[in-house]
């Protein structure tokens, strides 16, 4: 056998990106607590279990505290590193927060247990990431700073590169390569790791989705180029639009120089388990077990194609899905070729629908879309199509600050609006991130606490009493 040059880290992204990305991030903590212990067992180098979707999801779907779940997963993880997705100054939401939001949040997440932050940005745009890097550092964290990956006339590998030396510059302990729709080439994998391992001097990992089936090939390659970590997730939660799975890589390296040093018993017991949870949500699995060709053909996530099916079943139109996929690439192009990630793929996805729907181009356009081309979410990779700008926002004159810079302070007054229902500041964050969700979860938590009280004075309540 030979001897293993260097060992390769795996993050676990099963209690994160996997259920977000096959189950309509819908997997409840009751589920996730009993195996923790073993998969804290496994000596993965981080899991991922916080932040993306996941805090929404809780409160609006699960009535669970996300930052309950944080703690209890800390409590029983107790080796192993935290690590979360965190989307710049939009943290785990869909706009910019102020800054004092944002050190608040940093704060709390890290003091409740999160060790590393992955932090991105839609644009690729660092001044929304600065802030959030600088923060991070300050409490303690690792700041894992995000290359959102695309493909455009416009990226190339220099481009990368200047953005990972920028992101190098600012304070990462280390990169991550994000290719969210699964869409970077065996051969892009290798020369991009091996241009940041020569270049920029810091640990790379590579965050891909299985969508087009390309990604183990990718990590393969990756690795050899000298990747240090890749994202994977068990077997029974892996593939299809989630990562690719923990077993085949392990399996795969061993007897080579970059062995992972993780024991497949272990992974399969674990992988049972979630075999099992897996078929409780039934009902949210997204997956039909295929490649999705139309990722390769598009370059778009696969996520993005689902949500067109349904936007355009709502209007009867289902026959124009191809005109729409042929039109997200052309609005991609007038936008100045953002990544298509939350909340970029949103904007340009329905603004395809649009077009489209209305049979003339930005005869209809969404708030989102203005606030794009008035530069409120950031400076977009490359220049926007001026003509198109103007139809959208007339004479108006874009910002060119950092969007957050026009942000006022937001804690004390949101603390004031939810005083009586707040326990603690994570609550009002949660308040500050999303109001109506929150509000109405933490209403529900109080009355549940107060369960006899409230089931006398308010019989209507009993309904939606929920045991805390
Ligand atoms: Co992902």
């Amino acid at each position: 056998m030979k001897q293993a040059k260097k060992l390769v880290g795996i993050t676990d992204t099963t209690l994160r990106d996997a259920h977000q990305s096959l189950l309509a991030t819908r997997m409840k903590l009751e589920d996730m607590l009993p195996i923790a212990e073993k998969m804290d067992m496994v000596g993965f180098h981080s899991m991922e279990v916080w932040g993306g979707a996941t805090f929404d999801s809780c409160m609006r779907f699960l009535n669970e505290d996300p930052w309950e779940r944080l703690r209890k997963l800390r409590k029983v993880i107790k080796n192993t590193k935290l690590q979360m997705l965190l989307r710049g100054q939009n943290l785990v939401g869909y706009r910019h927060y102020s800054d004092d939001v944002l050190e608040r949040f940093i704060n709390k997440a890290i003091g409740n247990g999160i060790d590393i932050l992955r932090i991105f940005d839609a644009l690729n745009d660092v001044r929304n990431m600065e802030k959030a890097m600088k923060v991070a550092k300050t409490e303690g964290g690792h700041v894992q700073a995000t290359i959102s990956y695309t493909i455009s006339p416009f990226h190339n590998l220099d481009y990368y590169l200047q953005l990972a030396q920028t992101l190098k510059d600012i304070g990462a302990d280390s990169l991550c390569i994000k290719d969210m729709a699964g869409i970077i080439t065996p051969t892009m994998a290798y020369d991009l790791v091996k241009g940041l391992k020569e270049k920029v001097h810091l640990p790379v990992q590579l965050h891909c989705h299985y969508t087009s089936g390309m990604a183990s090939m990718s990590y393969l390659k990756a690795i050899e180029a000298g990747a240090d970590v890749v994202d994977c997730a068990v077997s029974s939660l892996a593939n299809a639009t989630s990562q690719p799975a923990s077993e085949t890589m392990v399996a795969a390296l061993e007897n080579t120089p970059w062995q992972t040093g993780l024991d497949l018993e272990q992974l399969s017991k674990i992988a049972e388990y979630f075999k099992k949870v897996r078929a409780k949500y039934n009902n949210f699995d997204v997956a039909d077990g295929t490649v999705d060709a139309n990722v390769l053909r598009y370059q778009i996530p696969g996520g993005m194609i689902s949500n067109f099916i349904s936007q355009l079943q709502q209007a009867n139109a289902l026959d124009k899905l191809p005109q729409v996929l042929e039109e997200v690439p052309r609005v991609r192009a007038d936008f100045g070729y953002p990544p298509l990630v939350t909340p970029s793929s949103q904007i340009i996805g329905s603004q395809a629908v649009l077009n489209v729907l209305a049979g003339e181009r930005y005869k209809m356009v969404t708030n989102e879309v203005k606030n794009y081309m008035k530069g409120l979410y950031g400076e977009p990779p490359a220049q926007i199509n001026e003509e198109v700008r103007k139809k959208i926002i007339g004479d108006e004159k874009p910002i060119t600050v950092r969007p957050a810079d026009l942000l006022a302070p937001q804690m004390a007054d949101a603390k004031k609006e939810i005083n009586f229902y707040a326990e603690s500041e994570e609550d009002v964050l949660s308040y500050i991130l999303f109001p109506q969700v929150a509000k109405v979860f933490l209403e529900e938590r109080l009355s549940g606490k107060s369960n006899v009280d409230f089931a006398l004075v308010n019989k209507e309540k009993d309904s939606d009493v929920h045991p805390v």
